[in-house]
């Protein structure tokens, strides 16, 4: 595999800074597998367009039928004759072993491909031994099986220790590393959370620094939703509902929504004070299809939001813009996974696909957006609000920026998403090549928020392949306040990262709707583990502030964590990515040479600044062919 670093330091030159190498050894060089991408077949033009492949069998099924079959063959084989009568002996092992596996609640694989799930066990233990012998194998993607075996073991409350020293090459371009200090602290018991919510805001919450990023009832499982609900609750973190709206399962409720005569009104109404005391903490995104506060237009509903955002649990409100995986591209439900539950939650027609719209209906520029967040903040009676980007043009971000000089409105936090980021399902081609890389977005949002002097009050978040406590370090280090993960939580709900969350056959009922494999995700055992997985991963990051030094997370810089560069010298972390002056952006004689085009032409009142974009071609008429008749097509001029 060759690799191309495209390591593009915020007000640096533009010479790569990495040199060309065979892997990532952090998720700080971001990588971009151009062979791979070129030489695959299903890349070229001249091919067809793969098939979505992956049904799997019912695994339950498969297995009650052959048990029964077997069953006869050997009960008719034993009369007939009686020396068969030990085939007895095997048939009952295997019947056995089944029945054991549907009923046992700890492994999923195994509950919804009983018997036959073995293997995989089989597979795992034997890939150790054999990894001396064949190579590698780490570079399982987009997640590697050191980084899923870590949440693994966190989530199970495994021992996370190591034997032998490290397995990193500690020379390698791009190896990162924080120093510790002779005056270590012995790491902070518990975690000092932060609060968000400014003057503008009368309920202002108090956050973890790792939470679950925003993934719908749709995309998951009501299982998987109610498995991360009810670990938030436990853990005291909040989930991210994602764009598909409020469901039951946002509040632990495991209701039937797919009975005919269920509504949704109803249930909020009725079920009050329960879901105020049994739901975990919530972030109620919104994105352009406004799931859950939408008229039958799809249009924005005041009244229907107002109702739902003042529900207790719902502690934040966030816009979506956009999203790492797909920018610039609406939600996208596949109609395998549209129940007609979700339908009704989300207020659109069964038997399609559910494609949100690339943009917001509510507004068309920064000012616009500003003043919606304003918006919801009073309708929500004063709740954080704030919005999810992928960073993309730069120009349109520092609009945004002007609209809070200009209006004097702040959202209360803004999510940065990285390109690298997850979805159940996407454009291809969106995913891999559309959309800034998370370390060089978040740099340029927390520089962009620093330069107009409102750092201290917008917080900022990050998400994008985190998996453990030093990832979230290193995101800390360049700005954020706090982190997310979606996938990485997924991994403690048992995704073995099988890639079919588009095709409703996810093997571990974590992204997928068919009830037969839903039903092998245990909610009580799973929840637990999400917890636990949240827990670990925050005490390993206040463990390495304590070794560096520090008392708070709050006081990690990008200073304090070093990197190799492609001469193999040490660097930290600031020099790669440096900070802009407070204030810069506020005279121009302050404005950063980096940022100066961009800032200068950037706009409160559209998102595209006039004269940025060519101007259209003229359309013109032209006669062509079709079919050996001359037919009248506008065509686009010179
Ligand atoms: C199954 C799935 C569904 C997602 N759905 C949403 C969504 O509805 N809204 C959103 O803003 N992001 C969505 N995301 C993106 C995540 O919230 C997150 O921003 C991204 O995956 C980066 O985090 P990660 O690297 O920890 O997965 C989804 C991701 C996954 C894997």
């Amino acid at each position: 595999m060759i690799v191309i670093q495209s390591a593009v330091p915020l007000n640096a030159s533009s010479t790569p800074f990495w040199p060309v190498q065979t892997a990532p050894t952090h998720p700080i060089i971001r990588s971009c597998p151009v062979k791979e991408t070129a030489l695959d077949p299903h890349f070229s033009g001249d091919m067809k367009r793969p098939k979505q492949t992956g049904a799997h069998p019912d695994g339950k099924k498969l297995f009650t039928i052959s048990s029964l079959v077997s069953g006869v063959a050997v009960a008719g084989s034993a009369i007939l004759c009686p020396h068969a009568a030990w085939l007895a002996i095997p048939w009952l092992l295997y019947t056995g072993v089944g029945v054991h596996d549907i009923t046992q609640k700890r492994h999923t694989i195994l509950r919804n491909f009983p018997v036959i799930g073995h293997f995989r066990y089989v597979a795992e233990m034997l890939r150790d031994p054999f990894r001396q012998y064949f190579g590698d194998g780490d570079a399982d993607r987009p997640f590697t099986r050191d980084q899923r075996s870590g949440v693994y073991a966190a989530a199970k409350g495994d021992k996370q220790t190591r034997p032998f020293g490290t397995q990193l090459d500690v020379y390698k371009p791009g190896y990162i590393w924080i120093n510790h200090s002779l005056s270590a602290k012995t790491p902070a018991k518990k975690e000092p959370r932060l609060k968000v919510g400014g003057p503008q805001c009368k309920q202002p919450y108090a956050i973890s620094r790792f939470n679950v990023s925003g993934m719908s009832y749709g995309a998951l499982s009501k299982n998987a939703v109610l498995a991360l609900n009810k670990g938030a609750k436990l853990g005291g973190f909040y989930q991210s509902t994602g764009e598909g709206g409020l469901s039951p399962f946002h509040f632990a409720q495991d209701i039937d929504i797919e009975a005919p005569n269920f509504d949704f009104d109803q249930f909020f109404v009725q079920n009050k004070d329960k879901i105020a005391a049994e739901g975990g903490d919530l972030v109620w995104q919104i994105g352009t299809g406004y799931f859950g506060c939408r008229t039958a237009e799809g249009n924005f509903d005041p009244q229907l939001f107002a109702e739902r955002a003042k529900l207790p649990t719902v502690k934040m409100i966030e816009v979506k813009l956009s999203q790492g995986a797909k920018p610039g591209h609406g939600g996208i439900l596949p109609k395998e996974k549209l129940t007609r539950g979700i339908a009704k939650l989300r207020r659109v027609p069964h038997g399609q696909d559910v494609h949100s719209p690339p943009t917001h209906k509510t507004f068309d520029t920064p000012r616009g957006l500003l003043q919606f967040v304003q918006q919801l903040r009073e309708l929500s009676g004063g709740k954080p609000v704030g919005f999810k980007l992928c960073v993309g043009n730069r120009y349109e971000f520092l609009g945004i920026c002007k609209a809070m000089l200009e209006t004097g409105i702040y959202p209360d936090f803004i999510t940065v998403d990285g390109g690298e980021g997850g979805t159940g399902a996407a454009p291809r081609l969106f995913t891999d090549h559309i959309g800034t890389p998370l370390d060089d977005g978040l740099v340029f949002v927390h520089n962009a928020l620093k330069g107009i002097g409102l750092r201290d009050k917008i917080r900022v978040i990050a998400s994008g392949k985190v998996t453990n406590g030093f990832d979230i370090l290193t995101k800390l280090a360049l700005g954020a306040d706090s982190v997310n993960a979606a996938r990485a939580m997924m991994f403690a709900l048992g995704c073995i990262q099988a890639l079919q969350c588009d095709t409703n056959n996810c093997p571990t009922g974590v992204a997928t709707q068919k009830p037969s494999l839903v039903k092998g995700l245990d909610v009580n055992d799973k929840f637990v583990r999400v917890a636990n997985y949240q827990k670990a991963t925050i005490r390993d990051m206040l463990e390495i502030i304590g070794a560096a030094g520090l008392d708070s997370p709050s006081q990690i810089r990008a200073r304090m964590l070093h990197i190799r560069d492609r001469q193999g010298n040490d660097r930290t972390l600031d020099t790669v990515y440096p900070n802009i002056p407070a204030g810069s952006l506020l005279k121009p004689a302050t404005v950063p040479e980096d940022l100066k085009k961009d800032w200068e032409i950037a706009t409160a009142d559209a998102f595209v600044p006039p004269g940025v974009v060519p101007e259209k071609r003229k359309m013109v008429s032209l006669t062509v062919l079709k079919d050996g008749k001359p037919q009248e097509e506008d065509v686009e001029d010179w």
